[in-house]
């Protein structure tokens, strides 16, 4: 007799472009050619959550390229995702909308964005993994600026907005449990020496530079990827598949594979089942019927509640990471706040013990969808006020804070007077913020230096403000 696999059947995706039909149709066609169920679609970024024509002009993308998409009809209920979805952002974004959402929560039913960064648990009857993730591409000039963007955004800001920020890192630098797979939208850096490179430069010869000179991929990436060292990495962007398997010195081992865009005959998906005795199985699938379930991760609340404090400051967040130009790497800058808040971390971890908290399924559709039948500019104006989303509110709620100091951060409440001025910084941070200060002329000039040397990457088209007249 054949042993039955008990086991989750995982669908990875590359960037999805606001393709929800094409791409939920192709499960749907994977499900009845292979008679199987897919329990989980995840997804590498660039998913374009456009909920109307507003959400529509706060992706950064030339105007030619913009298009609504077919999200809008998931968020009013009109159609359904064939299985759960989880996704982290990519580089052409509903940036406000997944703003709202900054802790992770459900953009639509069924349809989890998992915030800037995070690690949760899945679980489907004896089978459980943790998944952790980050959204954003990398770019050198805005990683050293620590701070971030106020919302809404102006147009200037909707490409800062998706850079990976110095806070992500940081959170992520505190996880020490077990993570077994692992999203992001660009590639950790130099993982093409882990896979192999004559074959990649044979699908896209004008890597080659970027390759050479070492540019190729994330530095913040391969920080967090050499630190959690999980199982397995999947990641997008480039528009072109690409495997590889880094082993680590400690003996552990993460497989990683980039997926394509969805673009029919491409390589855009990847099927496989993760079994309860964590192994991965090709052309072998689970037929168990339990629902599947997401939870908080415990670690990762306490991370969230640790570094809570300097979200209250995000517009003056010090900076956290120094690139060492000699060992041409990533490190934290003090040491021992690192431990501090590392310590702060392990003593809350206590407080949440190991209690199972179920991710609720609280979505609520905060905001008029697109109506294409409406001709006129409604959805094209931005909203007076953003309230703060019932989700992320009850996830604030976990740690008793009311989010309030959070205002033109991840809401906009215009009538009431923003709290951050009022915030008094740890002695620490204060020193710290006022050394920034005086750096900040040079900083800026710095900045704008670097901006002129920065070649224009093809993935990030210019943006160009004429283009945006609802935005200006
Ligand atoms: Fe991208």
């Amino acid at each position: 007799m054949i042993e039955q696999i008990e086991g989750i059947n995982i669908a990875v995706e590359g960037c999805f472009h606001g393709n929800f039909d094409e791409i939920f149709g192709t499960i749907r066609e994977i499900e009845k050619q292979k008679k199987i169920k897919i329990d989980l679609l995840l997804v590498c970024g660039d998913v374009q959550t456009h909920r109307n024509k507003h959400d529509m002009f706060n992706m950064a993308c030339p105007i030619k390229y913009l298009s609504m998409g077919t999200f809008y009809k998931y968020y009013e209920g009109k159609e359904a995702a064939p299985c759960l979805t989880i996704f982290i952002g990519g580089n052409h974004e509903a940036s406000n909308y997944l703003r709202e959402m900054y802790f992770g929560g459900w953009v639509a039913p069924n349809i989890y964005y998992l915030g800037d960064s995070n690690v949760i648990q899945i679980k489907k009857g004896n089978t459980t993994f943790r998944l952790g993730g980050t959204s954003g591409i990398f770019k050198i000039f805005d990683f050293n600026n620590p701070k971030l963007e106020p919302f809404p955004f102006k147009s200037e800001q909707l490409r800062n907005v998706y850079h990976t920020k110095q806070i992500d890192l940081f959170k992520l630098s505190l996880y020490e449990g077990e993570v077994n797979m692992f999203l992001s939208h660009d590639w950790p850096q130099q993982i093409h020496q882990h896979g192999s490179t004559k074959e990649l430069l044979k699908k896209k010869q004008n890597f080659e530079a970027d390759i050479k000179s070492g540019r190729l991929g994330s530095q913040p990436h391969k920080f967090t990827l050499e630190r959690l060292q999980p199982d397995f990495w999947f990641a997008a962007h480039m528009h072109v598949k690409f495997e590889a398997l880094v082993k680590h010195k400690t003996g552990r081992q993460t497989k990683f594979l980039a997926l394509d865009k969805c673009i029919a005959g491409r390589d855009f998906i990847q099927v496989f089942t993760y079994t309860k005795d964590k192994k991965d199985l090709y052309e072998q699938y689970a037929y168990n019927e339990e629902p599947i379930e997401l939870f908080y991760d415990s670690e990762w609340l306490s991370i969230v509640h640790t570094t809570y404090k300097l979200l209250t400051i995000w517009d003056k967040i010090p900076k956290l990471f120094e690139y060492n130009p000699v060992l041409k790497e990533l490190q934290i800058m003090k040491k021992d706040k690192y431990e501090e808040f590392l310590n702060e971390k392990r003593e809350r971890m206590k407080i949440f013990g190991n209690h199972q908290l179920k991710i609720p399924h609280n979505f609520e559709v905060t905001t008029p969808p697109y109506d294409e039948q409406d001709n006129t500019i409604k959805g094209l104006v931005p909203p007076k006020r953003i309230p703060l989303n019932n989700q992320m509110k009850s996830y604030l709620n976990l740690f008793n804070e009311s989010g309030q100091e959070l205002n033109g951060l991840i809401f906009y409440e215009p009538d009431q007077p923003r709290v951050i001025g009022e915030f008094v910084a740890p002695d620490f941070l204060q020193k710290q913020i006022e050394l920034e200060n005086q750096k900040e002329i040079l900083q800026q000039q710095d900045l704008k230096q670097q901006q002129l040397e920065e070649p224009s990457s093809p993935k990030d088209d210019e943006l160009n403000i004429q283009d945006f007249p609802f935005l200006q």
